[in-house]
């Protein structure tokens, strides 16, 4: 209530944004009605995709946290980089097109790619809740995984080391590298098994590793404490926990490649910069999964929800098929209504992305960005296992066959 009030007197908000005094402006893309709800100056819109590059002073910054906070979403924009702010007409029209080109065929097309796989079903059923756990235990412990704290790339070089280690005896040669970025200090983390006979083929799994306290800015109350176990020490987890068990598989065809992304919290920064490099590189990837909160059983044990913008049809339906045949969870459909995570860095640049996440929005859980955000009795490890096995059966499958966006 405290917050609240300090929150509506403008003297805190995101600490994304402590660093601007309430004059100072930043060019964001997000969507359309919340930047006409908080009065943005908005350079251009497109309404069919609800999206909008507006220009935001620190104060309308702290007034859409609010506002998005009554209409059940969190801070909701991603921060455009100097090139993108210049330029937000060619920014919408790269949505479009990413949308557009996506969105031609009917799912339905694209059904059965994926059949029952005996020794791949025994795989999945060596997912364990327990040590996935331990995982987010081990990750939730640090104070916070802030990407402008002072220790903000301890955890990074922790899970390096720690990779090494949970990987030894793999069949297959792999690289681990730290990457720098423009725009943040946080450093996001790379793993690459190459693929033995298309390796310009790539697969690619991710989520974010960092954290945030969205209450850290506010004088002498606010603290900087961010465990993030749901958002995002458990899809991190998820795919340490699924490269475990890739481990019994001898080789990849395609190149697979895990991220744990820097920076997600202040605005898709490290998965911005690593989509973008991809499409100018030309790089040939395949498809994206993006694992962003999966501990937190909103809609029940069994229910996965995928979120259904700015992602694939195809791979949505790839999903929902290796569920079909391996998981047999139920799928709901979700909507963020804003490039509210990783998966949209890769839409953005016309790339294939898919995320499944814990619940719908409506049900998700209230506690992230906040110090609450830890291991509680709601926390359900056997509903995040489920992720583990999309991650597993993710990479096994389009890692070691021809199947691609039609
Ligand atoms: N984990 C959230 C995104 C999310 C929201 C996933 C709802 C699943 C359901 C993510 O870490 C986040 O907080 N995103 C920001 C946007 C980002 C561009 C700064 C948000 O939603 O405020
Ligand atoms: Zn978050």
């Amino acid at each position: 209530m405290i917050y609240r009030a300090l929150l509506l007197l403008g003297l805190s908000g995101s600490n994304v944004f402590a660093h601007l005094n309430s004059m100072e402006s930043q060019t964001v893309l997000m969507d359309l009605s919340s930047a006409q709800a908080v009065s943005g100056r908005i350079l251009e819109q497109d309404t069919v995709l609800n999206l909008a590059v507006t220009q935001l002073t620190s104060a309308q910054i702290n007034k859409l946290s609010d506002y998005n906070h009554t209409q059940n979403k969190c801070a909701g924009f991603e921060a455009l980089p100097p090139d993108e702010a210049r330029n937000p007409a060619e920014v919408l029209s790269q949505m479009r097109k990413s949308q557009e080109a996506m969105v031609t065929l009917s799912p339905l097309d694209f059904r059965t790619q994926v059949t029952y796989d005996a020794k791949l079903a025994g795989l999945v059923a060596q997912t364990n809740p327990q040590t996935l756990k331990d995982t987010v235990t081990w990750l939730s412990s640090y104070h916070n995984r802030y990407h402008k704290s002072k220790t903000q790339n301890k955890h990074v070089e922790d899970l390096k080391v720690k990779l090494s280690e949970w990987l030894k005896g793999a069949p297959w040669p792999y690289t681990i590298e730290m990457i720098a970025h423009t725009s943040t200090s946080q450093n996001t983390l790379k793993l690459t098994i190459p693929g033995t006979v298309r390796p310009n083929e790539i697969i690619i799994l991710g989520g974010h590793l960092d954290s945030i306290n969205k209450l850290a800015a506010i004088p002498f109350i606010g603290k900087d404490r961010a465990p993030g176990a749901d958002d995002n020490a458990s899809g991190s987890s998820n795919l340490i926990e699924a490269l475990k068990l890739l481990k019994q598989i001898p080789e990849f065809e395609r190149t697979v490649e895990f991220y744990w992304y820097a920076g997600e919290e202040a605005g898709l920064l490290g998965s911005g910069e690593v989509a973008k490099a991809s499409k100018s590189k030309n790089r040939n990837v395949i498809g994206v999964l993006q694992l962003d909160m999966t501990l937190f059983p909103g809609d029940g044990e069994q229910v996965i929800s995928l979120v259904d913008d700015f992602t694939s049809p195809w791979l949505n339906s790839f999903v929902t098929d290796l569920n079909d045949v391996y998981i047999k969870a139920r799928l709901v459909h979700n909507k963020c209504g804003y490039a509210c995570s990783d998966h949209a860095s890769w839409n953005k640049q016309g790339y294939h992305a898919v995320m499944p996440s814990e619940s719908d929005i409506k049900t998700m859980n209230p506690n992230i960005h906040s110090e609450n955000d830890v291991i509680n009795l709601q926390s359900n490890f056997n509903h995040s296992n489920s992720y583990t096995k999309i991650a597993l059966l993710f990479a096994a499958i389009l890692g070691n066959s021809t199947i691609k966006a039609p």
